[in-house]
């Protein structure tokens, strides 16, 4: 049984101050005693710490949303996976669509930092997706193959083993655009059925796959009642803990 997963990206979004107040609500909302999906803030870097302080203890994992592929060195301005890892953080985003559309991260880049991450015990979000023009042309698998292919390209069957891939239609983040359950569990499939091919059935099967594109309260029940979706990656609607708090509370534990 794959554990379902619900993280908040919250992007360039919080100062210290405003991310502690987010984290402290979003635990108040999650005092239940219900089985809930894993849930992973992921602030920018300058909060994770102060957010470490808060979830400490909590049933809730830290996320970064990026790191360089060498643990130290002159780097100017980059963050290593050793540091994400020595500030408490388990999980880390890699290759966003914002980060290959405005920083030129590319399939050769993800897979190095994919490989520093792992190499410290992080686990890898993934993103991958296609742009609207990709999907008009029905080219969205081929470049869905390629975005995978290309990132995980060299790491083996125990490398991979806690990644989880995100699957984020370019055109439906931030755009109020949400893929159809039915659209997003097809693309699902075909990077399970992908990863069958790449590495065996086992690994597949335990291969988180979560989606991503304007997940809201509103949408998240019929997307996360797809067998094939394990959860969401949420931008905008994480940011208040109302929104993310429904989106997590949507997930059918056991129902
Ligand atoms: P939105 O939920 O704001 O569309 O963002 C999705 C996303 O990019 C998460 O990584």
């Amino acid at each position: 049984m794959r554990r379902p997963i619900i993280a908040g990206n919250w992007k360039m979004n919080k100062t210290n101050r405003e991310a502690r107040e987010l984290a402290k609500s979003i635990i108040q909302k999650m005092a239940t005693s219900s089985p809930l999906p894993e849930v992973v803030l992921c602030p920018p870097f300058t909060a994770l710490e102060t957010v470490k302080g808060v979830i400490n203890g909590q049933r809730i994992e830290l996320g970064a949303q990026n790191a360089f592929w060498e643990n130290e060195g002159a780097y100017t301005g980059e963050i290593s996976p050793n540091m994400l890892l020595t500030v408490g953080c388990r999980y880390v985003i890699l290759g966003h669509s914002e980060r290959r559309k405005y920083f030129s991260e590319n399939d050769q880049t993800v897979n190095r930092k994919i490989k520093a991450v792992v190499s410290v015990g992080l686990s890898p979000i993934l993103c991958v997706g296609e742009r609207l023009e990709e999907r008009e042309k029905g080219r969205t698998e081929a470049l869905v193959d390629q975005q995978l292919r290309g990132a995980l390209k060299g790491l083996s069957r125990e490398e991979i083993e806690n990644l989880v891939v995100a699957y984020e239609p370019i055109w439906a983040i931030g755009t109020g655009k949400t893929a159809t359950p039915e659209q997003a569990a097809e693309v699902h499939g075909f990077i399970r059925n992908l990863i069958s091919q790449l590495y065996d059935e086992k690994t597949s099967e335990e291969l988180r796959i979560i989606y991503g594109g304007s997940v809201k309260p509103e949408n998240a029940r019929d997307l996360f009642s797809q067998p094939q979706i394990d959860g969401g990656l949420v931008g905008g609607a994480s940011l208040q803990a109302d929104s993310f708090w429904q989106i997590i509370n949507s997930y059918p534990m056991g129902d």
